[in-house]
C-alpha cells in the first residue's frame, strides 16, 4: 500500500473513539472562552479559516457561521469523511486530506490557520510554521491552541502519563518562532458521570484516569489552554 504524501501523528483519542471524543467536544470550553479569545485575536466574520488537524470537523460549523470560507484538512481518512458528512449542508466548507506540513492551499490565499488540540504543532514542526505562513496572505493569523501541561489539575494528569514532557521546551519553542502566548482558562462540563469517565478513559491510562475520577467530585473540571498566535507580516520589516 502506498503511503500518504504527508505526515499524520497517531491520534488515539479521536482515531479510536470518536463517538466519545464528541462527547468530550461537547463538553470542553462550555463557557465559550476560546472563540472569544479567538475573535479577539484574529477574528474570522467574512474571511476565509483554516482548521488544520480537523478531526471529525466539530469546530467548523462555528467558524462557518460568520466566515466567507473554511476549509478543514486532516490526514486520517475516516475522519475526513466523517468531517465532510458533518458539514454537508454548509456551502462555505470543504474538507481536504493534508496534513499541517504539507497544506494543499495556494499560496497567500487564506487569512487564518487555526488548529486546535494540535500536538503536532510543537518543537520540531518548524515545517508546519512555514507551510503556514506560506498560505496565510500578508497580515493573517496562525493561531495554534493545545492544552497547558503545566496547569492543574488537567496537567498535573498528563503529566503522570508524559513524564518526558517539557513544558518549557514547549513554550520556549513558540516564543523563539515570535509567536505571542496568551493562557485561557475553562470549564468542561458533562452531562453525567459516564460520559466524563469515558473521556477520562480515552485521554489517560488506567491508573491516571482513576486516579482523575477520585478527585472530580461533579461533573466539571478545570482546564486551561495556550493560544499561540503569529501574524504573517505585511511587508519586509526594514530596519
Ligand atoms: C486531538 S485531535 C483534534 C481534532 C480537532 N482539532 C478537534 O479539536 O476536535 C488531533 C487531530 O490532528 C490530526 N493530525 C495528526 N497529525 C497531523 C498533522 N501532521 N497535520 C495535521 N493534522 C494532524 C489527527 O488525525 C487528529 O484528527
Amino acid at each position: 500500500m502506498m503511503s500518504p504524501p504527508f505526515r499524520s501523528i497517531p491520534s488515539p483519542n479521536i482515531w479510536h473513539w470518536p463517538e466519545v471524543y464528541e462527547s468530550e467536544n461537547r463538553a470542553q470550553d462550555v463557557d465559550g472562552r476560546i472563540p472569544a479569545e479567538l475573535q479577539r485575536i484574529a477574528p474570522w466574520d467574512g474571511r476565509t479559516i483554516v482548521d488544520v488537524g480537523c478531526g471529525t470537523g466539530f469546530h467548523l460549523p462555528l467558524f462557518a457561521s460568520r466566515a466567507h470560507r473554511v476549509v478543514g484538512v486532516e490526514p486520517h481518512g475516516p475522519l475526513v469523511d466523517a468531517a465532510r458528512t458533518r458539514v454537508a449542508g454548509l456551502a462555505n466548507v470543504e474538507v481536504v486530506s493534508g496534513s499541517a506540513e504539507a497544506l494543499p492551499l495556494d499560496d497567500d490565499s487564506v487569512d487564518i490557520v487555526h488548529a486546535r488540540t494540535a500536538y503536532f504543532f510543537g518543537p520540531g514542526c518548524g515545517r508546519g510554521v512555514s507551510e503556514a505562513m506560506r498560505v496565510l496572505r500578508p497580515g493573517g493569523t496562525l493561531v495554534v491552541v493545545d492544552l497547558d501541561v503545566g496547569a492543574s489539575p488537567y496537567g498535573d494528569w498528563m503529566r503522570a502519563d508524559l513524564p518526558n514532557y517539557d513544558c518549557a521546551a514547549v513554550e520556549s519553542f513558540f516564543a523563539a518562532q515570535g509567536f505571542d502566548l496568551t493562557r485561557v482558562d475553562t470549564r468542561w462540563e458533562f452531562a453525567d458521570r459516564a460520559t466524563l469517565d469515558a473521556v477520562l478513559g480515552i485521554e489517560f491510562t488506567a491508573r491516571t484516569a482513576a486516579r482523575a475520577a477520585r478527585s472530580i467530585p461533579g461533573l466539571s473540571i478545570d482546564v486551561r489552554y495556550r493560544v499561540h498566535s503569529r501574524p504573517k507580516p505585511i511587508g519586509l520589516e526594514l530596519i
